[in-house]
């Protein structure tokens, strides 16, 4: 289990990776880059099997602190929801949306991290 719940971290790492790098890359275009929606849902996937593993306790997982979850959860919410619209809606998207996505992002990474 160990070796499993290891691997989803590494993807829910990856995943933020490819959408946080991606906005970097086009942050002063009016566009999203590819393949942002697959590491965002990828990662919100990841996130969320890792929370059930961790609540059930499985092996020696510890559960996990809910509120700051519901927190991460919110935010990694409304940065899919707008890639997934700027996914369907390209000519929609702007710099400020890229800069948003970008940012609470960055903002979950902090949480993530520093919420200890
Ligand atoms: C923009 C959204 C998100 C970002 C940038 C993000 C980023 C991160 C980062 C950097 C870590 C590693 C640091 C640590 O272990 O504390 C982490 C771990 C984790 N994330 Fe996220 N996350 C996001 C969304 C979510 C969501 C929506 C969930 C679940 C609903 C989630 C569940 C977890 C869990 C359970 C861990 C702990 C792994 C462990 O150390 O056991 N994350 N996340």
């Amino acid at each position: 289990m160990d070796l499993v719940y290891g691997l989803l971290v590494v993807l829910h790492l990856v995943g933020w990776a490819i959408v946080l790098g991606g906005c970097l890359v086009t942050l002063r275009t009016s566009e999203l880059p590819k393949g942002a929606l697959h590491g965002a849902l990828t990662a919100l996937v990841t996130g969320i099997v890792m929370v059930g593993l961790r609540s059930a306790e499985v092996g020696d997982l510890e559960p996990p602190d809910n509120a700051k979850i519901a927190v991460k959860l919110l935010v990694a919410l409304v940065v899919t929801g707008l890639v997934w619209y700027g996914s369907r809606k390209p000519e929609k998207v702007t710099r400020g949306t890229v800069g948003a996505v970008l940012g609470l992002t960055l903002v979950n990474v902090l949480v993530a991290v520093l919420w200890r």
